[in-house]
């Protein structure tokens, strides 16, 4: 059986920080209620011309660094995001010209803040099934470009930033099972209400920002990562005691407290960077597993489970043996 097995992890965020203190000066907020509701400190901002494939770069070498492979041995590239440079070619496309390879295929998901673990998804199946042995799978977001920063109701949210990881073939357990999920009856309830539309005008990204019922989100989350983690532990016939780490989507610390409590974790053996990084979207479990991996927490053999939750709304996870 060839499983695949995650071979390096990298990351990147934006040398410019704004903390919840510099928020105060522009909108009607405070560094006490952001921490108290959110768990954020601070997020990190993409500087004017930095894009969404250049932080993907940067984090998918350090990932190629720890797996020490060159770009030539990559034979799949899926990049997570719902800010791409361009409408087309894919992001993916554009960090394969810019590692200089040829030929492979290369796309994106997009399934917003699920869409790390729907790539990772989509990835492991290519190498189960033989089609890739060496996957590039990267999440990243320049999600201050869709943010609208007099809504203090999200404004204080979100974040940008990359995460990478290389996934390999091998003989040895790596990625046990992932899971994914969607439904679009949510629609409404998280978007960017602009696109094409159904008129002639052309793309309208004027005043495309991000719109969220927040109570109606965060009451979903909570439930359907319950659920997600149920079906994976069942599905595999693991119990939750066993589970050396788990990695949420970080959205909120609020909302990943509650997915912990679900599984019997106490916060030990829960990753949290949302407060370094706030909410990046699909980058947001790549970057948190990368951290985790550098400072020595996470260590080979151990068992992962990521969650996912995003809009669509969309949902899934993966069980890992590191
Ligand atoms: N600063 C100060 N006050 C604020 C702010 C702010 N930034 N935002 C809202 N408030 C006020 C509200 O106006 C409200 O005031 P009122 O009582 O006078 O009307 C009060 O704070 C409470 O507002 P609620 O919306 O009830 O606050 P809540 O505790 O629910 O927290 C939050 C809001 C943080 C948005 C929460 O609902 C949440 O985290 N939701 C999930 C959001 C999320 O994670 N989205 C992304 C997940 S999926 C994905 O990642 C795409």
């Amino acid at each position: 059986m060839t499983y695949s097995r995650i071979a390096g992890t990298g990351a990147y965020l934006p040398e410019k920080v704004v903390a919840n203190k510099d928020l105060e000066k522009s909108m009607e907020t405070s560094d006490e209620w952001i921490r108290e509701r959110t768990g954020i400190c601070r997020r990190h901002i993409a500087a004017d011309g930095e894009t969404c494939s250049d932080m993907a770069l940067a984090a998918a070498r350090q990932a190629m660094e720890m797996a020490e492979i060159e770009a030539t041995a990559i034979d799949l590239i899926i990049v997570g995001t719902v800010t791409p440079d361009k409408l087309f070619p894919s992001t993916a496309c554009i960090i394969q010209r810019r590692l200089g390879i040829h030929g492979c295929p290369a796309f994106d998901i997009q399934a917003a803040c699920s869409g790390f673990v729907y790539a990772l998804d989509v990835a492991n199946r290519q190498i189960q099934t033989g089609a890739a042995t060496t996957a590039l799978v990267i999440g990243s977001e320049v999600l201050s470009r869709i943010t609208d920063w007099e809504d203090r109701g999200t404004a204080v949210l979100f974040g940008d930033g990359a995460g990478a990881v290389i996934l390999q073939a091998s003989d040895e357990q790596g990625i046990i099972s992932t899971h994914i999920h969607s439904d679009g009856q949510y629609e409404d309830l998280l978007h960017v209400p602009q696109g094409f539309g159904t008129s002639s005008d052309g793309l309208r990204t004027e005043g495309a920002f991000i719109q969220m019922d927040g109570n109606a989100v965060f009451r979903r989350a909570v439930a359907t990562l319950g659920s997600i983690a149920r079906e994976t532990l069942a599905g595999n016939g693991i119990d939750k005691h066993d589970i050396d780490w788990l990695i949420p989507h970080q959205a909120n610390l609020r909302i990943i407290s509650a997915a912990a409590k679900k599984l019997d974790l106490s916060m030990d053996h829960v990753v949290v960077t949302v407060d370094e990084h706030a909410n990046t979207s699909s980058a947001s479990i790549p970057l948190a597993l990368n951290t985790a991996v550098r400072d020595g927490r996470i260590q080979r053999g151990q068992l992962l489970l990521f969650e996912a939750f995003g809009a669509g709304f969309t949902w899934g996870s993966a069980l890992i043996r590191f």
